[in-house]
């Protein structure tokens, strides 16, 4: 899959996209990420690419013009724009698989108070949130969605480990150990040493709705109902 980021602030993302997992799905050419400097497309002396609101206000917003020719210059009209966005819709695992399906992405880091609603208009075919907090760019949620959609492109992350992934899908994971068997006075659970592994599927799984209870009980509405019975709250 290709994505391509524009951005004012491309030296954010390079260790990222050198590391681990991401970084070997890079090179071996499984997905390719591009990025692309908005302040590359200024025209004037500055390379200034934002302005004042109109209606006044405070912040400054990204102007139309460096980013459309951007967004030209990467063909933004015939592949799926992304604009990152505190006022987007949430990001879930759902919605990754929804933007891997797209296989050409391009993802517009906002900065400031935003970009000019006119490019929004013309050329984003989705506004995406990562969550209900304000951070100072669109970057960190590029990246969040880089990652996130790169461990579902094939190849990337063996099948079994998503396959792991999707049987605890909706529901927070279960607590994991590994050696040693005893540390500060606490041991590993004996259902995950006694190589029962049916047993210790219905371990996990128990685990995994408890601490959905605790942490997350939204996401418990239907599912656990449908599955197990479980209904007590
Ligand atoms: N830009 C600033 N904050 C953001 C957020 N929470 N999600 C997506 N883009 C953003």
């Amino acid at each position: 899959m290709k994505v391509s980021v524009v951005t004012l602030f491309p030296e954010l993302f390079t260790e990222f996209l050198e590391a681990s997992i991401l970084g070997r799905a890079r090179r071996e050419g499984r997905i390719e990420v591009e990025l692309v400097q908005l302040r590359d497309y200024a025209t004037d002396r500055h390379r200034s690419c934002d302005d004042q609101p109109y209606g006044g206000g405070p912040g400054m917003v990204l102007s139309p013009e460096p980013l459309a020719r951007a967004l030209d210059a990467l063909d933004a009209r015939n592949r799926w724009t992304v604009y990152l966005t505190p006022s987007g819709r949430l990001l879930d695992q759902r919605l990754v698989e929804e933007c891997v399906e797209r296989h050409s992405l391009v993802l517009i880091a906002g900065r400031y108070e935003g970009i000019d609603q006119r490019i929004v208009d013309l050329y984003v075919d989705d506004e995406v949130s990562i969550g209900d907090y304000v951070l100072s760019g669109g970057e960190v949620p590029a990246m969040v969605l880089i990652e996130a959609m790169s461990r579902l492109v094939s190849g990337v992350i063996r099948d079994e480990s998503l396959q792991e992934e999707s049987f605890v899908a909706g529901m927070v994971e279960y607590p994991h150990y590994t050696r040693p068997e005893e540390f500060a006075g606490m041991r590993v659970p004996d259902v995950l040493l006694s190589g029962h592994h049916a047993q210790i599927g219905r371990w996990r799984r128990a685990q995994s709705i408890a601490k959905t209870r605790q942490m997350r009980p939204e996401l418990l509405d239907g599912i656990v109902d449908a599955t197990e019975g479980d209904t007590e709250r």
